[in-house]
């Protein structure tokens, strides 16, 4: 992300703090590096609304001609009013209620991405009620280990998701007896923050026998997301190393690609800013309190996921490690720990960086903390995408 450490400081002082920074130019960077490795054939990127869907970051993205990934009614709702045509959304979840079921047949989206055979049998239900051909695509359960921490793990026959390869086959042909059912494409997604190729290549390897195997012609090969970011500053995963890995593989299959990459689009481009709110050092540690918490970034806490944290004008003086804290009462409450800061002092900014993705939409207002306002900056010019809560918005909805 490309925002400077003046300009930081000067958003810090205008929008207050706790605040999310995005840089939208480097989004849009971002997404058409993606697109570009995969030109050679016909991809599309469903962004995953879920890792930030910041309606100022959606229409972006929407403009540039990004399909997206939607796992509720309420993700599926604002999609489309940021401007995702419904034939490039597609709707993933293990438990879609027959409402969202509805509201994605009155869409008319590119998939339904099927989770059990149950789930099938209510779409064709759904779908016969409203006189609608529900589009599907079943998402077979890889069995490949591959990703961060245990908790995005998803891609193994012990999570929750998808179905095994035989009973994917089993649902293809179940499903050609209904009229309401239209089989449009297969889904696989692995997991999240998975650094290698490696991973992708087998489970391409994986769907390419089960598309042999299955009678109906598939529009689409879904792979999921889950191309994973340089959280210690490194590359990540790079789209032009999967492209490589997975375009020979593809050679010759009729279907069009589909990818659902969140984080690895908009991660990089946020940044939380914080104040140091207070200092204390005991025998152990260094502690530097700050006005953003768990509430605000939970994947510390959460995923033991480290953030780098760099103060935006750093002090002359001694380095040593500290722990960022913030407010929140709970020890799970840090945004970083044993992480080398220089000298620090009340109303110094922080930087959190690679906020971007999981950030803000993980957040709550636990310990009842208004939410932060968020920051988009397009050429030099930062304009507020969401205004900061109020305390009246912390009880706005109680009777
Ligand atoms: N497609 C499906 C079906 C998914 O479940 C996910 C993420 C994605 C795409 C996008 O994955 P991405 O490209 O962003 O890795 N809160 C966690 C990450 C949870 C990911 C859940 N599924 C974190 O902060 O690390």
């Amino acid at each position: 992300m490309s925002i400077s450490a003046r300009s930081s400081e000067a958003l810090a002082r205008r929008f207050g703090t706790p605040l999310y920074v995005y840089d939208g130019d480097a989004l849009l960077a971002r997404y058409e590096r993606f697109r570009k490795a995969f030109a050679a054939r016909e991809t599309l990127l469903c962004y995953a609304f879920k890792a930030n869907p910041l309606a100022a970051l959606a229409r972006l993205l929407a403009r540039a001609g990004a399909g997206c990934d939607v796992v509720s009614g309420g993700e599926l709702a604002r999609a489309l009013a940021a401007g995702f045509a419904p034939e490039r959304v597609v709707f993933s979840g293990v438990g879609k209620t027959d409402d969202e079921l509805r509201a994605g047949l009155r869409a008319g989206l590119l998939a339904f991405n099927v989770e059990s055979a149950e789930e099938l049998a209510r779409l064709a239900r759904t779908a016969a009620r409203l006189k609608r051909r529900a589009p599907f695509a079943v998402r077979v359960n890889p069995d490949i280990r591959a990703g961060g921490h245990a908790h995005i793990v998803t891609g193994l026959a012990e999570t929750k998701f998808g179905v095994e390869a035989a009973e994917a086959l089993a649902l293809y042909r179940r499903a050609a007896r209904s009229p309401w059912l239209r089989a449009a494409g297969l889904q696989c997604h692995l997991g999240s923050q998975i650094l290698s190729p490696a991973p992708y290549r087998r489970a391409l390897a994986r769907a390419t026998a089960l598309l042999g195997a299955i009678a109906a012609p598939l529009g689409h090969l879904d792979l999921g997301g889950g191309m994973g970011i340089g959280y210690d500053g490194g590359p990540g995963l790079s789209p032009e190393a999967l492209a490589r890995a997975l375009l020979p593989g593809l050679r010759g299959l009729p279907q069009r690609l589909v990818l659902e990459p969140g984080r690895w689009l908009v991660g990089p481009v946020g940044a939380l800013l914080t104040r140091v709110v207070a200092r204390k050092t005991t025998s152990r540690r260094r502690f530097v309190v700050v006005d953003a918490g768990m509430n605000d970034l939970l994947r510390p806490a959460l995923y033991g996921a480290r953030h780098r944290v760099v103060a935006v004008r750093p002090r002359r003086g001694a380095i040593s490690a500290a722990d960022i804290v913030g407010p929140v009462c709970e020890t799970a409450d840090f945004l970083a720990r044993g992480v080398r800061l220089g000298p620090a002092q009340r109303g110094d900014v922080l930087a959190v960086l690679d906020a971007g993705a999981y950030g803000s939409s993980m957040g709550s207002q636990y310990n009842s903390r208004p939410r932060p306002a968020e920051v988009v900056v397009r050429g030099g010019r930062a304009r507020l995408a969401r205004r900061r809560e109020t305390m009246g918005d912390l009880v706005r909805h109680e009777l």
